[in-house]
């Protein structure tokens, strides 16, 4: 399928390697709905283009407490300080789809390198690998806080090949977010769409190299 020989396999986190369930069952506790993390999820992303095109860059953490703020604002939501908090802790919890375990290690048996390359700054990327007991897995955990900008900046994915000496055509960069998937494309990677429901593509017109349902089908490819 590849190209190139693919070295190592690149994730995105949020909705590539970890869903929003469990979040979303805190979200339900405290508001009885969903459309407040729909919102969130959503508001995060636009104040991620809208700082990096501005130069204005905050944390991921500081972003994601923005975003909830400004959410909560437009739904005229007052949550206490107590619910904010345990909304926002939800980001450190999250759970890993059921595959990923399995298709990380399978990964690794056919000798890919495996690296994390994420948005989420190193406060929350650590103890999200570490609470789901992922964190041996990869060689690295790459965040944009390294450059102050966000993904789909290209600085973000160079990210890559600089600290793993691989070029990035003989990178395979896994996304289930289009943008990402639009990003990583254009900077040069093999770029591998996740798309474990049915949802259609919104990546500006391109198309990734693979698309697969579950991480297992990538390991087998690779
Ligand atoms: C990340 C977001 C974009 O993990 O999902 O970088």
């Amino acid at each position: 399928m590849a190209e190139r020989a693919i070295e190592a396999v690149v994730f995105d986190i949020y909705g590539t390697l970890f869903g929003f369930g469990r979040l979303a069952e805190r979200v339900r506790a405290i508001v009885g709905d969903l459309a407040l993390l729909e919102h969130w999820r959503v508001k995060q992303l636009e104040h991620s283009f809208l700082r990096t095109i501005l130069g204005e860059y905050i944390d991921f953490w500081l972003l994601t407490e923005e975003a909830l703020d400004a959410v909560c604002a437009q739904l005229e939501l007052e949550l206490t300080a107590e619910e904010r908090e345990y909304l926002l802790h939800g980001w450190l919890e999250l759970e890993p789809f059921p595959e990923v375990r399995n298709a990380l290690e399978l990964l690794r048996e056919r000798g890919q390198r495996l690296a994390v390359l994420s948005n989420g700054s190193p406060g929350m990327l650590e103890p999200l690998l570490r609470h789901a007991d992922l964190d041996a897995l990869f060689e690295v955990v790459l965040s944009a806080d390294a450059v102050r900008r966000y993904k789909p900046s290209p600085a973000v994915y160079a990210l890559a090949p600089a600290a793993l000496v691989v070029p990035p055509e003989q990178i395979a960069f896994c996304s289930a977010n289009g943008f990402d998937v639009a990003g990583a494309l254009r900077f040069g990677f093999q770029v591998c769409w996740v798309n474990r429901g049915s949802a259609k593509l919104d990546s500006l017109g391109k198309q990734p190299h693979f698309t697969v349902h579950s991480l297992l089908e990538l390991a087998e490819y690779l």
